[in-house]
């Protein structure tokens, strides 16, 4: 059994059964998947609660490849580098757009599984391909950034290719014609030059600021950044809910398939409002600076971070009547699982 504590950012003191690290991408071709396994990038959004019976594929695979032509810069990443350091390697190199996405812990390959996002910008708007090995077909493809189904905090590798799809490169396209994205609140303090570079180094610099302040750095308290997703509601719910609570944050995301307008809620929001700041299952504490991240002060077992979970979900459904879905991935002994108030489902059992 090889240790798991500082291979995820919320630090449990847990055992996989084996590690394997992928420096060439070509090393996946030799690794038998009939054993039961999982990916894993940093660890950032990956929550063990138990030791882990599978082989764990940790990607470390290195390099980036640049090409420019008259309209664009494009880059080919590697998986295993490091999101934060391309951030600032770009905008060293004068590739302006990543500004916003700065601090985001985690792993370049891990970045499209989510589509990563804040303050306003989602990496989506600057990946072109996504490349990576086919568990069962055993071979590699590339997807298009339209083939990625790319939404909030979605993808086609969280949903119909997980565990199918192994990312070993990310294509990125960047327009030489570049805009600042000021729309998050926060955001508006920062004064423009005119001089791209400067200007998108002062976003960078705001954006470091504010992450700073607001979220815990997990080499100091073990988090794994926001615990949910923020709720996606109809258009009715919303109009009952603010004859409850006038201020309620909301922002539009347009209409549905079935053609209602929907509305994103602050999952940090409820759970302050609902008084959960500071309550705690053991180690396990709602931030108080921040109420969607969960921090681990240690002493902790998987069983009080469900208990957790359940806890917050139940408090918020029953004052709000809004289900909250866990954003981190959640790892017990036989793989994934969902933890939720109407059932805890387990990946291979019903
Ligand atoms: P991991 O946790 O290792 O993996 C995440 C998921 O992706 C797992 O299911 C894993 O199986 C899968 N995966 C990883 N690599 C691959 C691959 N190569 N191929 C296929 N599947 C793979 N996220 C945001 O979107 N915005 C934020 O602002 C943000 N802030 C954060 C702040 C803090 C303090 C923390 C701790 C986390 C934050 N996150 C944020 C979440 C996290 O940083 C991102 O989800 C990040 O992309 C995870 O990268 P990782 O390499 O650590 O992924
Ligand atoms: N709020 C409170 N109390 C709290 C927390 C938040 O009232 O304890 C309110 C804020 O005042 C604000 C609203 O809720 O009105 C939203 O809060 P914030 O701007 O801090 O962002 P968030 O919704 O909590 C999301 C992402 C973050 C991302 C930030 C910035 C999700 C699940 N989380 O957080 O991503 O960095 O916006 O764009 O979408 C992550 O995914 O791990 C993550 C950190």
């Amino acid at each position: 059994m090889l240790s798991l504590q500082s291979r995820h950012t919320f630090a449990l003191p847990v055992m996989a059964r084996d590690i394997i690290e992928i420096e060439k991408a070509e090393q996946l071709t030799q690794i038998d998947f009939n054993v039961p396994f999982m990916i894993l990038g940093e660890g950032s959004n990956t929550v063990f609660l138990n030791d882990y019976s599978g082989l764990v594929i940790s990607m470390k695979n290195k390099g980036i490849e640049k090409k420019v032509d008259n309209e664009f810069i494009y880059l080919n990443v590697s998986a295993g580098e490091n999101w934060h350091e391309l951030v600032c390697s770009t905008l060293a190199d004068n590739i302006l757009g990543l500004e916003n996405l700065a601090l985001i812990p985690g792993s370049v390959g891990a970045a499209p599984v989510q589509n990563i996002g804040a303050y306003g910008v989602e990496v989506r708007q600057f990946i072109e391909y996504v490349t990576g090995y086919d568990i069962n077909q055993k071979r590699f493809y590339t997807l298009t950034n339209e083939e990625c189904e790319f939404a909030y905090r979605e993808s086609i590798f969280k949903d119909e290719l997980n565990k199918k799809f192994i990312i070993t490169e990310v294509g990125f396209k960047f327009n030489k014609l570049w805009l600042p994205e000021l729309s998050y609140g926060p955001l508006k303090q920062v004064s423009l030059t005119g001089n791209n570079a400067e200007d998108a180094k002062s976003i960078f610099e705001q954006v470091v600021s504010i992450r700073q302040e607001k979220l815990p750095d997990p080499n100091k308290i073990p988090n794994a950044g926001s615990f949910f997703k923020n709720p996606i509601i109809k258009e009715t719910q919303l109009i009952d809910l603010k004859k409850a609570y006038p201020d309620i944050p909301n922002y539009p995301v347009g209409l549905n398939a079935d053609n209602v307008n929907e509305f994103k809620l602050a999952a940090g929001w409820l759970i302050d409002k609902a008084q959960l700041k500071g309550f705690r299952v053991e180690g396990i504490e709602v931030n108080p600076l921040q109420a969607l991240v969960l921090l681990n002060h240690g002493n902790s077992t998987g069983d009080d971070i469900t208990k957790m979970i359940l806890t917050i979900q139940k408090t918020i459904r029953e004052k709000f009547s809004v289900e909250l879905e866990h954003e981190v991935r959640i790892i017990n002994t036989n793989g994934e699982c969902k933890v939720g108030l109407d059932n805890i489902s387990i990946e291979g059992q019903s």
